[in-house]
Formats: C-alpha cells, structure tokens, sequence
C-alpha cells in the first residue's frame, strides 16, 4: 500500500521543517514503506527504541498495523513533537516517553524497532542495547534494526560521512560513534536464541543501510 505521506507530514505543521523533513524522509528512504511489511501478519506490541518524531507509528497504522505501541527517545523536543503529531493522527493508545537508552531501559514484552540508532552509540553501549532489546523479544515477536553495516565498501564510508555531518549541521544531536559489522549483529543476536535474516534497504540512496528481522530460533 502507498503511505499518504503528505497527510504523514502534514500532522507536523504548523512546524514547516518538521512538515518538510517528514515529507523528504517518507518520499526518499525505503525503510517506512519497508518496515510496516516486516510487521505484517504481526500482534505483539512494539517498542520503538530511539523513535525520533515517531514516523514509524504513523506508517504502521496507515498500513492498517493497528498493533500496541511505545516510543522512546532521548531527545525531549522530539518526543513531543511525537505526541502532537499522533494526537493529530487520532493515534490516542500510542504512548512516547523521554528515555536516554545509554542509562535506562524500557520495560517491554513483545517486538522492537530499532531504526537508525545504533551508530550514535559507542561500540559497547551498541552490545548491551541489543542484549537488552533482544531480551525484550517474545516468541511471536520480533526485533527489527535498520543499521548501517560496516563492510569496507564505499557505501559503509559514506553513510558514516552523512552521519557525521548530520551532526555537524545539527540534525542530530548525537554523535555519530561506530557502525556493527554484519557477523558481529548475527553473533549478539544468536546468544540471545535469535536468528536474523538481512537484507539491503537503500533504495535510491548512496547509504550502506540493511533492514535485520530478528525471530526466535
Ligand atoms: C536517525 S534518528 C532515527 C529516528 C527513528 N528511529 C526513525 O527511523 O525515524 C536516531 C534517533 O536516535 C535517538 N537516540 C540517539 N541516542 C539515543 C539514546 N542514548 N537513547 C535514546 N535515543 C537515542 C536520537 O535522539 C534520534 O531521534
């Protein structure tokens, strides 16, 4: 199905950048059409670690996913720019809280999203996050990372250059710290009985971006 990504953007407004950066991700990254077909056929409830504005709920539930959802993020101004968009968005069971993930972590039972969040940490914090969201996943859950691989190719040094000056600019207030390496993923992951599946989602865009669906073995 086709997201109504104006109406999407439009929730954002009157905030014209939010409108405009929403509109420009929904268009060009592959990953909000992607990511609702990887919840398909799907009940448990999602926790969305380091959600941003929130984009991912509006597109599950303009897929028709009307599964429980929780976002969080570290980023105050964000989460609230995620709970006025979802209350526009008649999306009044979603819940957004303020989370920094380096220091706490939600209590969850069920699937997680986590997209585009593990190269703002350093390598260790990216270990216990995964441990912990991993963790969190039930047997008809899930655990889906969009992530950045590092892999040597010109792709895996651009998207650290993009990210990097993402901060640079001021989109991120993060840093940019380090991309996993595939083998690296799949090993975290099969420790805690999790087997993943990869495949690559960058679209039209110069970026290393590979879409991991991780289930019960
Ligand atoms: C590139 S954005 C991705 C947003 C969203 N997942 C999406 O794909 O639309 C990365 C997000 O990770 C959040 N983040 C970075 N470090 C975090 C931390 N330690 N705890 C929680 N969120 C964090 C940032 O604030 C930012 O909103």
């Amino acid at each position: 199905m086709t997201l109504p990504k104006r109406a999407i953007a439009a929730r954002f407004l009157p905030d014209r950048y939010r409108y405009w950066y929403s509109l420009s991700k929904l268009a060009m990254d592959p990953l909000y059409d992607a990511v609702p077909g990887a919840f398909r056929n799907q009940s448990e409830p999602v926790l969305d670690l380091g959600c941003g504005i929130g984009l991912l709920l509006h597109c599950l539930r303009a897929s028709g996913r009307q599964l429980p959802y929780i976002g969080v993020d570290t980023d105050a101004v964000k989460i609230e720019a995620a709970r006025a968009a979802s209350a526009v968005g008649c999306h009044d069971d979603a819940k957004f809280q303020v989370c920094d993930l380096s220091v706490q972590f939600p209590e969850h039972r069920g699937s997680v999203a986590l997209l585009d969040v593990l190269q703002y940490l350093p390598r260790q914090a990216q270990g216990t996050l995964l441990s912990q969201a991993a963790e969190c996943v039930s047997k008809e859950g899930q655990l889906v990372i969009r992530t950045g691989l590092a892999d040597g190719t010109w792709r895996s040094a651009m998207t650290r250059v993009t990210d990097r000056f993402g901060h640079w600019v001021g989109w991120m207030k993060t840093s940019f710290k380090a991309q996993p390496s595939a083998q690296e993923l799949r090993a975290g992951l099969r420790r805690h009985g999790l087997q993943a599946e990869f495949q690559p989602l960058w679209g039209r865009t110069p970026f290393n971006n590979w879409l991991v669906v991780a289930r019960r073995a």
